[in-house]
């Protein structure tokens, strides 16, 4: 039986994660991991955190004080995590790698589909009485050209749904996979030069950094549509907005923002939004932001539990899992 401090803890964590049987004991912080909050970490085993809990070397070193020995991320990314930091103070860190991509893929597929065919305003609009179909005229998707960056599960999941849709789907990645038919792998100048609408499906490295940029905005066809499920990092925002402003960019599509972590999963309905560049994307008519809900389906809800539980089983008892990020710590 394991003690597990979660952070950045919402109702449904709490709601999933009560109703799953196990032994181990949890306890639900809303705050998020942060120096002044690792002290609620002290008695517990381990810690469960999210995409935007701040692992780095200072708050991982007051983590092997207050005890911890396990990172639990109920998610697939791990760049938020200073996996040396971990590793030098021989603290676990484990991931659900994959617990629904069709969820993200799907959810990717939402956000292009209200956007090209404007149906989140049509909503608004009948709702109000107003039938008129002025400014509704849509984009038809079939035929076009689908760039996806990343051709990882998420990736390969949304390229079946872009090749269903009757699309010439063109990929970039470092690694192509070879079993994926009916997808196109290219250079991503290539990718950008012919692309309609460009989606966004890889991990956000160093080297991913701004991957979308000036230079790679000015590469796209004027008018294209931009999709980013994947991490906000992925694009440079201010250059986002200005190819907007310009019509470079006919449409953006985010469910991950760059400085998402003082604005997501919390209710600021009655604040004064201080960050201008979410307010300047929210004003846009052809701009459409989910507050990173891509993963958010009760399958995945009920994978991440799972697999996460298993993960704290798999720590106690110290058995090596595929789930563990530090895995030369173990070896
Ligand atoms: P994955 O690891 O299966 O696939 C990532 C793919 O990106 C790999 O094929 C890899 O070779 C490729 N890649 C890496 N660097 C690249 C580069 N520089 N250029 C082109 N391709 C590159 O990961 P998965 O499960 O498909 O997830 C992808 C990302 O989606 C995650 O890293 C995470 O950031 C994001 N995500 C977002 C969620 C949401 O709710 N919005 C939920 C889950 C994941």
């Amino acid at each position: 039986m394991s003690k597990i401090a979660f952070f950045s803890s919402q109702a449904y964590d709490k709601e999933y994660f009560k109703n799953a049987n196990c032994q181990h004991i949890f306890e639900f912080f809303e705050t998020p991991l942060e120096p002044k909050t690792v002290n609620l970490a002290k008695g517990f085993d381990g810690v469960c955190v999210f995409v935007n809990d701040h692992l780095d070397a200072e708050v991982i070193g007051l983590l092997k004080e207050a005890g911890i020995g396990l990172i639990a991320l109920r998610c697939a990314g791990f760049n938020n995590v200073d996996l040396d930091a971990a590793k030098n103070h021989e603290i676990r860190v484990m991931r659900v790698p994959s617990y629904s991509p069709e969820s993200v893929a799907e959810h990717t597929l939402a956000i292009i589909m209200t956007l090209a065919r404007k149906t989140h305003k049509a909503y608004n609009r009948v709702r109000e009485g107003n039938f008129s179909l002025v400014n509704l005229d849509g984009m038809l998707l079939h035929g076009k050209t689908m760039g996806v960056i990343g051709t990882g599960k998420i990736g390969r999941a949304f390229c079946q749904i872009a090749l269903g849709l009757g699309m010439k789907v063109l990929a970039n990645d470092k690694y192509p996979s070879e079993d994926l038919s009916g997808v196109n792998y290219v250079d991503l100048d290539e990718l950008l030069y012919q692309s309609d609408v460009i989606s966004l499906q890889c991990p956000l490295t160093p080297e991913t950094h701004h991957l979308i940029n000036k230079n790679t905005l000015g590469k796209m066809k004027k008018g294209c549509m931009l999709i980013n499920t994947s991490r906000g990092k992925l694009i440079d925002t201010a250059a986002a907005i200005e190819a907007l402003k310009i019509g470079q960019l006919g449409a953006l599509g985010i469910d991950v923002y760059e400085e998402e972590e003082h604005l997501f999963f919390r209710d600021l309905s009655e604040q004064i939004i201080q960050d201008d560049h979410i307010s300047r994307l929210i004003a846009f008519p052809n701009v459409l932001i989910t507050a990173h809900q891509a993963f958010f389906t009760s399958e995945s809800m009920q994978e991440i539990v799972k697999t996460t539980i298993n993960n704290i089983d798999k720590f106690e008892t110290k058995q090596i899992s595929e789930n563990d990020v530090n895995i030369e710590l173990l070896t």
